[in-house]
């Protein structure tokens, strides 16, 4: 009965995308109960009664701010076949055990989830010039941003990135693929067949365009099959960022501005960040 009154408040509240989506995140069990939870809460929610762990839109002040960015929680997707997160917040003291605190300690690499590349990653000079994630640019993080959608039939080549037409002075580009299509960020399990970047085509973003931001649905902008070699060409010059595994489920594409703050971990190739979109 519930789960009626539910769905009819959706069918009330939401556009009929929304509920799509919703009824897609259902197909994933793990996620229902947290959905469950929070899709009464008025579209425009915030904080803790807001949360929605699913591919619905999460929204705040009535659609202005799009949040982007997934929540990090153990049943993610890790970099290797079939692998999950694991534990990534877990209680260090417990009040439960007699504590007088409740203490929580994060532990992840610092490439799962929603995260940043320095250009350090997977460039050698780099890393050695002390290109950290505290180094990168702040400007080009935050600014004018525009999502596409990316040709779902292929990974993102050459003549993929030319049929695009991306117009000369655009700066950031989030490019949402078929991973999204395919929920590769809502399985708990690595997937290694999702689109990316082959080398071809981080060349040619990086010889023709002026996009000094790439942002991706998965946990990798480079296909796997050119994992170091796309990483490679695009960290050619230092001067691009790479964002990963964006939640860019049921966002239109278009013009937005974007808002991306990693954390300064000193010494670090890569950093989980926060990322919205602003209408
Ligand atoms: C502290 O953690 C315990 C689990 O050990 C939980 O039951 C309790 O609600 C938490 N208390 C606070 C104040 O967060
Ligand atoms: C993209 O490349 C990966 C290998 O890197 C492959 O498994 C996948 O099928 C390709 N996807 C498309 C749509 O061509």
């Amino acid at each position: 009965m519930a789960a009626t009154a539910l769905t009819l408040l959706l069918l009330a509240l939401l556009p009929e995308r929304h509920v799509l989506a919703t009824a897609a995140g259902d197909a994933h069990p793990g996620y229902a109960g947290a959905e469950a939870d929070t899709c009464g809460s008025p579209p425009s929610g915030g904080g803790a009664a807001g949360r929605r762990h699913g591919p619905a839109l999460e929204e705040y002040g009535g659609g202005r701010i799009v949040d982007i960015t997934h929540a990090y929680r153990p049943s993610m997707p890790a970099f290797a076949p079939g692998a999950t997160v694991g534990p990534l917040v877990r209680l260090k003291a417990s009040m439960e055990d007699g504590s007088e605190y409740n203490l929580s300690e994060l532990r992840m690499e610092c490439h799962m989830g929603t995260h940043v590349d320095a250009p350090g990653h997977m460039n050698q000079a780099h890393f050695a010039a002390g290109l950290d994630v505290d180094t990168l640019d702040l400007d080009v993080l935050n600014g004018p941003a525009l999502l596409v959608d990316v040709p779902r039939h292929t990974n993102i080549t050459a003549e993929s990135m030319e049929s695009l037409n991306i117009p000369k002075g655009v700066r950031r580009v989030l490019f949402r693929t078929l991973n999204t299509d395919r929920g590769l960020m809502w399985k708990a399990a690595g997937d290694l067949s999702y689109v990316g970047f082959t080398e071809d085509g981080a060349k040619w973003l990086v010889d023709n365009t002026d996009i000094k931001l790439v942002g991706i649905d998965y946990i990798s902008v480079a296909s796997f099959d050119n994992l170091i070699s796309a990483h490679v060409a695009f960290f050619k010059n230092a001067d691009i960022i790479l964002v990963e595994a964006l939640k860019l489920d049921n966002v239109n594409t278009g013009l937005y501005m974007l808002h991306c703050l990693p954390l300064r971990l000193v010494g670090s190739e890569g950093s989980p960040i926060r990322c919205i979109l602003i209408k």
